[in-house]
């Protein structure tokens, strides 16, 4: 068995759900969670595969937790800050996204028993399945110089597809939200323009413009009620985001996705 040296615990910027993620020389230590045999037997895939872009699982310490490498780069904050919130940081976020699905692909995760009631991704009919990490925000993106290099936080990793996973990345990262949800950073965005920068850099020979829009509606309705279920059976952060009023936000998003699709389809062609 690996034994990992302690030494000191620097804090890391709190995410909004995990409690205790700290950076140990150049490993980080995460707390043990249901999720963890899965994120270890993905990460493992990843690099079996030789993707560079996130951290390697080394195994637990003497306290239970799971060590990782520590990913050294920028990490834009909460609300992001100016730099990466400019376009020019957007290709390279669809570019590691690609190559994440491409290294992904016919990858199938170790069985695991289904939460009864808990509600399943809603994903297109007759799209490949992949796994993914399923939570591309910019706060679980590494950047070296202004160029998004790595993702960290693989908890949420699981079946999606390219479109699904691609939209949920844009809902992110443009971001696709009623304008009244718009962190100040943002003010005067064009979603449209955005959006394409993301897809064209994603490619479209893999996932084409309609096809994100559709995927788009599936994972805002995917998302109220993962979310709920997730506020209701976990608490946690999750409720803390709950009572905070994530669930509105998303039910504004869905509304003003719905006033604006034709506008961003023709934003698209
Ligand atoms: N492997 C890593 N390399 C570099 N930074 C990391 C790594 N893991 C976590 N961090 C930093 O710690 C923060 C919180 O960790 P994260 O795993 O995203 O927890 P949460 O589930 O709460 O979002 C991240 O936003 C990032 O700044
Ligand atoms: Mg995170």
């Amino acid at each position: 068995m690996t034994t990992f040296p302690d030494g000191p615990e620097i804090a890391l910027p709190a995410g909004d759900v995990t409690v205790g993620v700290v950076r140990v020389g150049d490993t980080v230590r995460r707390p043990y969670q249901d999720s963890s045999p899965r994120v270890a037997a993905y990460l493992r895939h990843l690099e079996r595969v030789g993707f560079d872009g996130a951290p390697r699982y080394l195994g637990r310490d003497s306290q239970g937790r799971d060590v990782l490498t520590y990913l050294d780069g920028r990490v834009p904050g909460d609300p992001v800050e100016p730099w990466a919130a400019r376009d020019d940081v957007l290709p390279g976020v669809a570019r590691l996204l690609r190559r994440l699905h491409d290294a992904s692909a016919g990858y199938a995760p170790p069985a695991r028993s289904v939460v009864p009631g808990r509600p399943q991704p809603l994903l297109p009919e007759g799209e490949p399945r992949i796994v993914a990490q399923r939570d591309v925000t910019p706060q679980n993106t590494v950047f070296r110089g202004d160029a998004a290099w790595g993702l960290i936080d693989f908890d949420l990793s699981d079946w999606t597809t390219r479109s699904v996973d691609l939209a949920n990345t844009a809902m992110h990262w443009v971001p696709l939200c009623d304008p009244v949800d718009r962190p100040a950073v943002y003010d005067g965005l064009e979603p449209g323009p955005r959006l394409r920068l993301l897809l064209d850099a994603y490619g479209r020979d893999a996932v084409g413009a309609e096809q994100l829009l559709h995927a788009a509606e599936l994972r805002f309705a995917g998302s109220y009620r993962s979310m709920h279920w997730s506020a209701v059976h976990l608490g946690g952060g999750w409720a803390r985001m709950w009572a905070q009023g994530v669930g509105d936000v998303i039910e504004r998003r869905i509304a003003w996705f719905a006033r604006v699709r034709d506008r961003l389809h023709s934003d698209l062609q």
